[in-house]
């Protein structure tokens, strides 16, 4: 599990420094009373330095990333954004906020963007593609950025969960056009809430970052109240106590991610000889392991082995249980996938819930004690003997 396994004194000294050198806490202005702390933009720069991406916008969540990366792309009412069917609520409500039409792809056995899937989902209205590194693994990017390349609709990966994660030794969320990241407490890194969109065009940096910030462009000529601008937007800025802990916890991502990998293998070594198949990684993979999925011969068992773990203190992570956060066939709260679906929602991606619902996701600690993987070998015997 996460980055707030590690929070502590790097963290507070970076929040103490922002009001040591004076307490500023908007990112903008104030020039004359900051020291020279700017928290925010240091983290962009660092972010987007680690991420090997020429630019770095901060925000408020990883659904505000979602919801201005679109904005960066002029999504206009009726637009078609594709994503998949495996993700959480925030990828569709950030469609539906920018008046756009979900549209909804089945996943394979990655748990990720069904590539064959993906094609046939393509229209003449189509304006982004939204692929999801579910659960800390990469999604199969080489397949998907063709498709999209082809048909020339910008790809957007919703790194929410692949932050620190690699895909031919390129950084999630660089792969494609632009990519989004989410700080929120239960992430590899994180700042309370936050969120990053990662941008290689600068034009479409340059739209996001006054978007997100009610039209502000920033004009270095002309003090902030007399700026000038070309748009209207919302806020989504974030603020410097946030910035100050991202700075910390940045310096912490590689490890997280090492530590994460290694209790993941070992853990997976452990329960090898099982009768569970392993969730399939592409080729060129370099996953965060924020969890571990297998599975299993039907629900039943993904119920009965997620009952086990419960009882065994161990618990799992989002499979089976938390299905109806993370699966679009069971949002028929949302009309939009009403509509465009049928009222049938649950079974309108058959393939998907299918796969979902014999998964079992083990959740993997950084501070992971020496008799866990066993103890997780012997509570899921219980159940597949
Ligand atoms: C795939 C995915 N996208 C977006 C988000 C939204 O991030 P946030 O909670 O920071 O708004 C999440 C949050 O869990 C997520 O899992």
């Amino acid at each position: 599990m996460p980055g707030f396994e590690l929070i502590g004194k790097e963290e507070f000294s970076e929040v103490k420094s922002v009001f040591d050198e004076g307490g500023i806490l908007f990112r903008h202005s104030f020039d004359h009373l900051r020291n020279g702390v700017y928290k925010v933009q240091e983290f962009e720069k660092s972010f987007a330095k680690r991420m090997n991406v020429p630019h770095a916008l901060a925000v408020t969540s990883g659904t505000a990333a979602l919801r201005v990366a679109l904005a960066a792309l002029d999504i206009k009412t009726g637009d078609e954004i594709i994503t998949q069917s495996f993700t959480f609520v925030a990828t569709v409500e950030a469609i539906i906020e920018s008046r756009a039409i979900p549209v909804i792809t089945e996943i394979d056995k990655t748990l990720n963007m069904d590539p064959a899937d993906l094609e046939s989902k393509i229209t003449d209205k189509t304006r982004a593609i939204i692929v999801v590194h579910m659960l800390g693994v990469p999604a199969r990017l080489k397949e998907i950025k063709e498709i999209a390349d082809k048909n020339g609709i910008p790809l957007i990966e919703d790194t929410a969960w692949g932050c620190g994660g690699y895909y031919n030794q390129i950084s999630l969320g660089t792969y494609g056009d632009i990519g989004t990241y989410s700080f929120d407490f239960a992430k590899t890194m994180t700042t309370g809430e936050g969120g990053m969109v990662v941008f290689k065009d600068k034009n479409l940096f340059d739209k996001a970052a006054a978007w997100h910030d009610h039209g502000h462009e920033n004009n270095p000529d002309l003090p902030r109240w007399e700026d000038s601008r070309s748009c209207s937007g919302f806020n989504y800025r974030m603020m410097e106590l946030q910035g100050a802990v991202g700075l910390a916890q940045l310096k912490k991502l590689d490890y997280v991610v090492e530590k994460q990998r290694e209790n993941a293998d070992l853990i997976e070594q452990t329960i090898a000889d099982l009768s569970i198949e392993m969730r399939t990684v592409p080729d060129g993979s370099f996953e965060t392991a924020d969890a571990l999925v297998f599975f299993v011969d039907n629900n039943r068992t993904a119920r009965k082995c997620r009952d086990a773990l419960l009882k065994a203190t161990l618990g799992t992570k989002i499979l089976p249980e938390a299905i109806t956060w993370h699966f679009a066939g069971t949002w028929d709260h949302m009309q939009e996938l009403v509509n465009r679906n049928g009222i049938d929602l649950i079974n309108a991606f058959p393939k998907s819930i299918e796969l979902l619902n014999r998964s079992v996701s083990l959740p993997i600690a950084i501070n992971m004690l020496d008799n866990f993987p066993t103890k997780i070998r012997d509570t899921l015997m219980s159940v597949l003997k």
